[in-house]
């Protein structure tokens, strides 16, 4: 007969029963089946398999077990943890795909339901215009530069060397507020005729040089027509270095019209007369939709530009000595050069408007094929 095996010394450990361990199973299956929320779930998945659940404190009690019992009471813990693990991925998966379902269901929208139009302001097509060719001059170093509307006569025709006896200074041409100023008269007041007046102000109250650019509204006893406005919109451009030429301003306007326009365009000079730059020219651009090829060619005619291949822009030159004495600019040492231009008549070539009258009403019918820029 074998002596008996004095090393099995067997040691009850409460905790450690197998329908102890069973116990701790079931409740925490029950505990997972009962949780009806991922949150419930998490609460249970806590108390059940957490470090001070149950079944991980009697887990830890394996290690006070004598060698021979470590194995049956490790198997059974560890099946028993197996089995509360899978239950757990399990209810996790359900209450998952309940949830999904739910929200599925809760945050679908109706995209067929009516709903109240609140339509957003937006820019007149003449203002973003105005932005856009100011935008290209403010990047080459152009400052903004502005004047009032209602403009002292001076401003307006004397400093920019209009005669007396210039056509523009009659009341067919010219709205006047205060005036007109008679021979001995301090200057009167009008609403500006252009946006020339800007340059002298620039001048007078600026450091040189100057580099400016002038977006604004303008007024002319014209009556309101498909091709006349009263109030209208020009932008008007000076620099005034030393050392400036012509060519400074045909390579200014050639840059504007390539970076409206496009990479392709360029303009051309024509001789002119305005009594503020000399020489003085018309500025002329190639057509950007024919570029110049529906002249002589019956078969390729173009509206833009009535089959002439060139498009008016407006006026510009050399400032005028005259100008710059006015101004108190040394003319010997300063030279400037200036344009200024019609932003209606660029946005009815730029995209075919007919009626300069729609420009005026106000009519968002009229504004938002341009884009609802805010
Ligand atoms: N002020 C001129 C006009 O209204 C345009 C112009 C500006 C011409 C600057 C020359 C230089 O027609």
């Amino acid at each position: 007969m074998s002596a008996p095996n004095k090393s099995y010394d067997p040691v009850e450990v409460e905790t450690l029963k197998p329908e102890e361990i069973e116990r701790m199973r079931d409740e925490a299956l029950a505990a997972f089946a009962a949780a009806d929320s991922l949150d419930a779930l998490h609460e249970a998945k806590v108390a059940h398999t957490g470090p001070a659940s149950p079944l991980a404190l009697a887990n830890r009690e394996i290690g006070a077990l004598p060698p021979q019992a470590k194995a049956e009471a490790g198997k059974r813990v560890g099946q028993a943890r197996g089995a509360v693990n899978k239950a757990l991925g399990g209810r996790q998966g359900e209450l998952e795909a309940e949830r999904d379902a739910r929200v599925l269901v809760e945050e679908s929208v109706d995209v067929t339901l009516p709903y109240d139009r609140v339509p957003a302001g937006a820019r007149h097509p003449l203002t973003t215009m105005m932005e856009r060719v100011s935008d290209v001059f403010v990047s080459m170093g152009y400052e903004i530069a502005e004047g009032p509307e209602a403009e002292a006569e001076w401003f307006n025709f004397d400093a920019l060397n209009f005669t007396p006896d210039h056509p523009a200074r009659q009341m067919q041409d010219t709205f006047f507020v205060q005036g007109p100023a008679g021979d001995d008269a301090e200057s009167g007041v009008i609403l500006r005729t252009h946006t020339s007046p800007v340059q002298v102000r620039a001048l007078l109250d600026r450091e040189l040089p100057v580099y400016i650019v002038c977006p604004g509204r303008v007024y002319r006893t014209d009556e309101l027509d498909a091709t006349h406005t009263p109030v209208f919109h020009q932008i008007e451009l000076l620099a005034v270095d030393e050392g400036l030429t012509m060519a400074d301003l045909k390579g200014t306007l050639d840059h504007m019209v390539r970076s409206l326009f496009g990479a392709d365009m360029k303009t051309r000079l024509r001789p002119n007369y305005f009594p503020f730059t000399e020489p003085s020219a018309e500025m002329d651009m190639l057509c950007y939709v024919c570029k110049g090829e529906s002249v002589g060619n019956p078969d390729r005619p173009c509206r833009t530009c009535s089959s002439e291949g060139w498009i008016e822009l407006g006026g510009c030159g050399m400032v005028n000595p005259r100008v710059l004495t006015a101004c108190g600019v040394d003319p010997e040492k300063y030279s400037g050069f200036a344009f200024g231009f019609g932003i209606e008549r660029m946005l009815m070539f730029r995209h075919n408007v007919e009626d300069m009258r729609d420009m005026v009403e106000g009519d968002v019918r009229f504004t938002r094929p341009f884009g609802m820029e805010i």
